[in-house]
């Protein structure tokens, strides 16, 4: 029994390895920074399950090496390294394709996405600086809040390392994407989620956040006053979590879901896939008056390929416009700011 039982794991060490060995050639890097939070490590469990990731690069400032020893035995072809302290960051990022950063700290009831701005945009200074030094190619793809701010804090730090290329710097916005597809599906008879899409734009924060209900795939026909209400609902869904949760974080499963989608779709635009679109919040000039701007992006092999821009809007999104301006250009000076000085 025992003599089978061993057979029968060398013979699936042997077609481990051939599986590995038989490994896309053009399997991505995927450096993970603060790889062992709430959303780190569900993002490490599903960038493990990626056919497209080759080697995953765990770091944090603490419990890599656990956290890695658990997710190696996931009997999937891609190769796990962990790396803790500030000390090993090179290491995690030598070589990478792809730089997804969850690290900093999550907002508690009765915070807004700002008042993380004090401790999170140093963690992303530091991380963005080591990564525009050791792997100044890689898509950057920001999690850690206020994106509104962090974005430009590491599109400022890439400037500065003569590294900056504005199709490379992503802040991902998956999360509201997804948000509203979940619940526009539920006002609608027998439609699977995801088979809704609504374009979000502007930022990831509060009225920053402008679903466009109008632009609807398939369209609605909602009234007004439920346009109004699903609207709110997708810009306070943040706050929904962090409430329900009561003081022990935000949104963990759901970004990972939406963290993996977004890096996913990257990754298939990296390997030449055609017509990938996801909206992300980039550097850009479809609004006059912001220098960074969330719209739909076709992506390619480096990045960002095509700004799809804002399209036609409602009066009622066309005022919401008006009305995030004036938040989301506060936001990008205060990260710029956090740079320059
Ligand atoms: P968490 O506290 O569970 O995990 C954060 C991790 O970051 C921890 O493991 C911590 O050790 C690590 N960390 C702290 N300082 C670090 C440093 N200097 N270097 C590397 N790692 C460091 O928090 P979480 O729930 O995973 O959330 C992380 C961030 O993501 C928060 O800022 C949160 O607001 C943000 N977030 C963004 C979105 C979005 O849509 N973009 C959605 C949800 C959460
Ligand atoms: C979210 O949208 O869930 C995140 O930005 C986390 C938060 O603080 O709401």
């Amino acid at each position: 029994m025992f003599l089978a039982r061993l057979a029968s794991r060398n013979g699936f060490a042997r077609h481990a390895r051939t599986f590995s060995t038989s490994l896309k050639r053009d399997a991505a890097k995927v450096a993970l920074l603060g790889a062992s939070g709430g959303i780190g490590q569900p993002m490490a469990l599903l960038l493990k399950q990626s056919p497209l990731v080759g080697d995953l690069a765990l770091y944090d400032i603490v419990n890599t090496a656990g956290v890695a020893a658990d997710l190696s035995h996931v009997n999937t072809p891609a190769r796990v390294t962990y790396h803790q302290g500030l000390e090993q960051l090179p290491k995690a990022l030598d070589g990478a394709d792809i730089v997804a950063i969850p690290a900093g700290v999550p907002r508690k009831p009765g915070m807004t996405r700002d008042d993380l701005f004090n401790t999170n945009a140093s963690i992303v200074r530091q991380l963005t600086e080591t990564s525009a030094n050791t792997c100044p190619k890689a898509i950057m793809c920001i999690i850690s809040n206020p994106v509104n701010s962090t974005v430009p804090i590491t599109a400022e730090v890439f400037k500065n390392a003569k590294a900056y290329d504005p199709r490379k710097i992503l802040g991902v916005t998956t999360l509201d994407i997804v948000r509203s597809s979940t619940f526009v599906s539920g006002l609608l008879k027998n439609v699977d989620p995801q088979d809704v899409s609504v374009p979000v734009i502007g930022g990831h924060s509060g009225i920053t956040i402008l679903p466009l209900l109008s632009q609807a795939n398939p369209s609605l026909s909602f009234e007004a006053a439920e346009i109004e209400a699903l609207t709110s609902r997708i810009q306070n869904a943040g706050t929904e979590v962090v409430e329900a949760k009561a003081g022990t974080g935000s949104a963990t499963l759901s970004m990972a879901f939406a963290g993996v989608r977004f890096v996913t779709s990257i990754l298939e635009a990296l390997n030449g896939k055609e017509n990938v679109i996801e909206c992300a919040f980039v550097e850009s000039n479809v609004h006059p008056d912001v220098k960074y701007f969330a719209t739909p992006i076709r992506f390619g092999p480096n990045g960002v390929e095509e700004n799809l821009g804002i399209g036609k809007l409602s009066d009622f999104e066309a005022q919401k416009l008006k009305e995030l301006i004036p938040e989301l250009q506060k936001n990008i000076a205060k990260g710029e700011a956090f740079v320059k000085q």
